[in-house]
């Protein structure tokens, strides 16, 4: 039997309306803020990814990212085009090809969608998972920070997920870092034995990106450091300052660590995550931060730019499943006979284009399997044709939830189902 390839999902239709709830939430949520939707293609050219995540990133270091080949086609050439393994790039990439720098300036996007990642799948980590992010660019503003955590902080709540918790850092601009990197070094190059076989090949390439170790021995090695944020210059303190004050306004609860540095290059000053408990290993829900030169290292102008993505996967992990549901509006008719079937047939017409969901079977039930599996689909109503209804012109309407019964002539049944049990489809 032919299956789905390890670390992807078929989301099958009794999963949807959770899904489906949180993207309408994020909408909702992503215009009361003014941001609006860009698609772009999922596959890219490698070399946008190499530029922007930075040689040392794991999604470069690991390999994560799946190439994109013809098939029987070994020219050169054709291994540059790779499935997008983030959305942050691409979107400045397009920022930058359509000049919406020049034409907006300042610009706020968001975007649903796939990822890719070859990594080693487990509760949730996915080799194709879904994004639900923004990307504002064209601004330092420390308030623009303050307003995408704000929104991360919404969206969640208004999701349903509860217990999560915001981590907050800043790594300064790029001379920041580099002073940060610099003073680790110092500290750690005598303790290296004390250091995880990754951390010390890290030590090399990427020292920034020990902090991100889970390893207890490599944490308490770094915690001994005791590292202060005094490695940031007097603007990025400022900044830092200036988003810190601002959330406390909003009365957003965060925690700052100095561990967080997060796993992309493009990050700089700003930066935080959502971690939830009952997420194991993999706990983060979404991160983000600032990346205010990446839209100059793709070949733009110096836009200052910040983002976040949280992964839907995790966040069904952990939302409280009633806000997920939907309410089931669907009016199941039941025809009993080749000529009620006709009758129903035109009933469902007339139901659909007055925006009520209907169905009916088309399996030639009997009343009883028709109820049953009505039943099984949890409808709201049940309209029911049978010999006695079609000699009288009328329908026996069964409310599902109730199990009250009653007829009703034909020609009712709209102005009972829209008026009475107001069940006209919402917009
Ligand atoms: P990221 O931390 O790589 O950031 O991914 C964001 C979220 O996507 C993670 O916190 C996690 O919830 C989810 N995620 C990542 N990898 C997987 C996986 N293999 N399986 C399931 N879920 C996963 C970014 O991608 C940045 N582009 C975020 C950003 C936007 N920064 C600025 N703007």
């Amino acid at each position: 039997m032919l299956k789905t390839i390890r670390g992807t999902k078929d989301i099958l239709p009794e999963e949807i309306s959770s899904w489906q709830n949180i993207e309408k939430t994020a909408r909702n949520i992503f215009l009361l803020y003014g941001y609006r939707e860009i698609r772009t293609p999922l596959i890219e050219e490698a070399e946008l990814f190499y530029r922007s995540l930075g040689d040392a990133s794991e999604v470069v270091v690991q390999k994560q990212m799946f190439q994109v080949k013809r098939a029987g086609s070994e020219r050169e050439g054709d291994s540059n085009l790779v499935l997008r393994p983030e959305g942050t790039a691409p979107i400045v990439r397009a920022y930058i090809e359509h000049a919406l720098e020049k034409k907006e300036g300042f610009v706020k996007l968001y975007y649903l969608g796939p990822m890719f990642r070859a990594e080693r799948p487990q509760k949730g980590r996915l080799r194709q998972f879904h994004h639900i992010g923004a990307e504002a660019i064209g601004s330092e503003s420390p308030d623009l920070d303050v307003e995408i955590i704000s929104l991360v902080n919404r969206l969640l709540r208004e999701i349903g997920v509860e217990g999560f918790k915001i981590v907050l850092n800043s790594l300064g601009c790029p001379e920041d870092k580099k002073k940060l990197s610099g003073v680790l070094r110092s500290k750690l190059k005598n303790k290296l034995a004390d250091l995880c076989p990754d951390c010390v090949s890290r030590f090399d390439k990427n020292t920034l990106r020990i902090f991100d170790c889970k390893n207890q021995q490599c944490r308490n090695t770094l915690t001994d450091l005791d590292l202060k944020d005094d490695y940031l210059c007097g603007s990025c303190q400022k900044h830092f300052s200036r988003v810190k004050e601002g959330l406390k306004d909003l009365n957003i609860n965060y925690e700052i660590s100095h561990f967080l540095v997060r796993g992309l290059d493009y990050y700089t000053r700003t930066v935080f995550e959502i971690t939830h408990k009952e997420l194991g290993s993999q706990d983060a829900l979404g991160a983000g931060g600032r990346y205010d030169n990446l839209v100059r290292d793709l070949g733009g102008s110096g836009a200052g730019a910040i983002g976040f993505a949280l992964g839907v996967e995790r966040i069904l992990l952990v939302a409280k499943s009633e806000k997920t549901k939907e309410e089931n509006r669907l009016v199941y008719l039941a025809g009993m006979g080749e000529q009620a079937q006709k009758k129903v047939l035109k009933l469902l017409d007339d139901l659909r284009g007055k925006g009520i969901q209907a169905d009916t079977d088309y399996q030639d039930k009997s009343l009883k399997a028709s109820l049953r599996k009505a039943n099984s689909l949890g409808v709201r109503f049940a309209v029911i044709i049978g010999e006695e209804e079609l000699k009288k012109n009328t329908v026996s309407l069964k409310d599902m939830v109730s199990g009250e019964q009653k007829e009703i002539k034909q020609e009712q049944l709209i102005t009972e189902l829209t008026q009475n049990a107001k069940l006209k489809a919402q917009n």
